[in-house]
């Protein structure tokens, strides 16, 4: 059977990594277009560095979760790609190892004017880094307002899929939000996420608890 994964914030909240739109999730701390859109970046590319430092070091220093493990244990018995909104490691941390990042990696930086040269960047990135064309290395992230590249790949995956697992996402930010529309209509959807953004029909079928919980009951389901 072919499976799409669809993962945001909430896979890794209980890793204890942060979401974004929960309370006391990121955004209530941050100005989103400060820290995280290119004019921010050519305002203050200070600020906006030290934000990804800190997310960065807190990465380094988590682990993932029973809901990464269960999806990576999907593997064993299907065709399963997961598709990420995160930007952290920690489904190819778990085992997974079809893993498409829809938002960047943050364990990459990248340069700010050649996007094509990308590097594996696992400590602080600071005012001066440089990539080999001698310009200033940014954070291997999709910001507001930049393009989605993954997007068309991803798009396909769901196409293609047989089931459709989505996990903690508030299905709030485009193009992602979009991809389930791809999904054919025999397909099947689980939606796991303790505060739903979408509610149950023929098709759907919602799980509204926390991933470490919900996920490992729908991979059960699936075996
Ligand atoms: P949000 O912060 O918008 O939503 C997090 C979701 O996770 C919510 O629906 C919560 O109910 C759910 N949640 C919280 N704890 C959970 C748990 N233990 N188990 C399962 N679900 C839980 O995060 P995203 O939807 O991922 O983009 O946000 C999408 C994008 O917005 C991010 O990729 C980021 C952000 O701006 C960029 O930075 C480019």
């Amino acid at each position: 059977m072919k499976i799409a994964v669809l993962t945001g914030a909430g896979v890794s909240a209980e890793s204890g990594i942060k979401t974004f739109r929960d309370s006391d999730g990121l955004w209530e701390g941050h100005d989103v277009m400060e820290v995280a859109s290119p004019e921010g970046f050519a305002r203050n590319p200070k600020a906006v560095l030290e934000f990804y430092n800190q997310r960065r070091r807190q990465l380094l220093a988590v682990q993932p979760n029973a809901a990464h493990k269960a999806l990576a244990g999907l593997e064993k018995m299907h065709e399963v790609t997961i598709i990420t909104q995160n930007v952290d490691d920690l489904h190819e941390r778990a085992g997974s190892t079809n893993v498409i990042h829809l938002h960047g990696e943050l364990l990459k930086a990248r340069c700010s004017v050649n996007e094509n040269l990308v590097l594996d960047w696992k400590q602080d990135l600071n005012l001066g880094d440089l990539s080999d064309g001698n310009h200033q290395l940014r954070p291997h992230i999709v910001w507001f307002g930049e393009m989605v590249p993954m997007i068309e790949v991803a798009a396909e995956v769901v196409e293609k899929a047989d089931v459709i697992i989505i996990v903690g996402t508030s299905m709030q930010v485009y193009p992602a939000a979009g991809l389930v529309q791809y999904s054919k209509p025999s397909s099947t959807i689980y939606f796991i996420d303790p505060n739903p953004s979408i509610s149950e029909t023929k098709r759907i079928k919602v799980f509204s608890e926390k991933a470490s919980t919900g996920v490992p009951k729908v991979v059960e389901l699936l075996k």
